[in-house]
């Protein structure tokens, strides 16, 4: 008997049927979604944990406009870390370990230390961290030397205003204000330093009122792990910089290894919160389900950067990838991730439509102002580099870190480098992503994502439909 052949689709071999609708604006739709069991998201965007994809700054921007990101793992421990912890830093309501400098720092120790770590200023402290003084932008401007020590240039404790142990945040925002002051410490009876709330922090609470934030209105970061070498460690590492959740990442999801490694993580990092994948398929989605993950990342082969399906011949195209895995995770109430390929909004209504609850998104979001790595020049245009996270470039990476036992030659890789045009910020791509998506829901007459996911009604279409769908028989520019 010869197999039996089924037919499967992706984002452009179809459309969504538009429904009478109620709406009279898009901004009436709520782009609300789960990311996991319990982590929800303002808008259902992920940045792919890819190396230029998503370092801090994509990281941060995403959670400030409602999304993640995920961090990329081609990096050491420590740095993987550190960005999860700069992240975590990047917004506060108040900070709990603010940074210190000893007076004894010279003012270029100063300098080298601020731009390191974002920061405009630093608390003075001796080594039982009890507070001496700030220095900040403007005592630097009135330094006559870069040899000069902290001491000579501070602003001393007793010309300080100091916040008793205890003070609640809103208190604190009145302080600032009242005295028009920048930076506000906290103390304990003996001086030592409890926190610090900033003028910073609280601009960014107004500028990103739909920040993805937790209980301390730190933002919400991924990090993400393999299952092979220092992935134990690396995410007890990831968990102690505070990881909101953990992203168990590789191309086959549905396999031993993985299972092993879920065991292995739930063993040394309960709690938190473990998205796995990727995965294509009904039966691998029960099986992880069946197994207790938080969340399942789909996709197979439809990223920008994947030769999965050419070089193995395997793979599922994503619209039936999501469909078939989000029909079996919805009876586990696992939210899904649809991973890869998306190109336009049309496709994250379409991915919601067939049951995702949010999407991941590499290609779209590499080549902007926020995502890692250098802009190369070429004549008058500018480029960044995007390249697949099982490209030989970065098992070269890989291997250079010490990150990679296999000798190069081994290596088959399933994706491409390539570069990308420079696109300026993201936060405009994400505008008109989510522009799109809401239009789409007001299209289906969904308010809800919840409602998107049942109210889309899919027509299969032609390659003519295809080419009605886009622009057509019109000059270019
Ligand atoms: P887009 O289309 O948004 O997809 O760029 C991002 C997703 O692509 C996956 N990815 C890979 N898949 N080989 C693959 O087969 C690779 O080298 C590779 N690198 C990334 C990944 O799921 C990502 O989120």
């Amino acid at each position: 008997m010869p197999p039996t052949i089924k037919l499967a689709l992706t984002y452009d071999d179809v459309l969504i049927t538009p429904k009478r609708s109620t709406f009279t604006s898009r901004k009436e739709a709520n782009t609300k979604t789960r990311l996991t069991k319990k982590l929800s998201l303002g808008i259902p965007i992920v940045s792919a944990n890819m190396d230029m994809v998503t370092g801090e700054t994509m990281a941060v921007t995403l959670a400030r406009l409602g999304g993640i990101g995920i961090i990329h793992r081609f990096m050491t421990i420590e740095e993987n870390a550190n960005v999860i912890k700069r992240v975590k830093r990047a917004q506060n309501l108040i900070i709990s370990d603010p940074y210190t400098i000893e007076p004894t720092a010279t003012v270029m120790e100063v300098k080298i230390r601020t731009a390191e770590l974002g920061v405009g200023g630093l608390l003075v402290a001796n080594k039982d961290r009890k507070l001496l003084g700030v220095i900040s932008s403007r005592d630097l401007l009135f330094a006559t030397s870069d040899a000069q020590t902290v001491a000579e240039i501070m602003t001393p404790y007793d010309k300080l205003v100091v916040a008793k142990k205890g003070v609640t945040f809103v208190e604190a925002k009145r302080i600032l204000a009242e005295k028009k002051i920048e930076k506000l410490p906290i103390v304990n009876n003996e001086g030592v330093i409890e926190g610090l709330v900033t003028m910073a922090d609280i601009k960014n609470l107004g500028q990103y009122p739909l920040a993805n934030v937790n209980s301390d209105g730190k933002l919400i970061v991924g990090g993400s792990v393999g299952v092979h070498g220092d992935y134990i460690e690396r995410a007890q590492e990831l968990v102690k910089a505070g990881v909101d959740v953990l992203v168990v990442d590789i191309a086959h999801g549905h396999s031993d290894l993985m299972v092993k490694a879920i065991e292995k993580l739930r063993g040394v990092c309960p709690g938190v919160e473990l998205i796995v994948g990727n995965i294509a398929t009904a039966d691998a989605a029960r099986e992880l389900c069946e197994i207790g993950v938080d969340g399942l990342k789909v996709g197979v082969g439809p990223g920008a950067t994947c030769i999965t399906r050419l070089v193995t011949g395997c793979g599922v195209p994503q619209l039936t990838a999501v469909m078939n895995s989000a029909e079996i995770a919805k009876k586990y109430n696992v939210p899904v991730i649809a991973d890869g390929g998306i190109q336009k909004s049309g496709d994250i209504v379409k991915a919601i439509g067939v049951g995702a609850d949010s999407v991941m998104i590499g290609a779209l979001f590499a080549g902007t102002a926020e995502s890692p790595g250098r802009i190369v020049t070429r004549g008058d245009k500018k480029f960044k580099v995007y390249r697949g996270s099982a490209s030989f470039d970065v098992s070269e990476k890989r291997k250079n870190l010490g990150l990679e036992k296999k000798d190069l030659s081994e290596v088959v890789p399933e994706g491409v480098e390539s570069v990308v045009p420079f696109k300026g910020s993201v936060t405009d791509i994400i505008g008109q992503l989510v522009g799109g998506l809401r239009s789409g829901m007001s299209y289906t007459n969904s308010h809800t994502v919840d409602e998107l996911k049942q109210n889309c009604e899919f027509i299969q279409i032609t390659n003519a439909g295809q080419r009605e769908s886009g622009p057509h028989d019109i000059g270019s520019l």
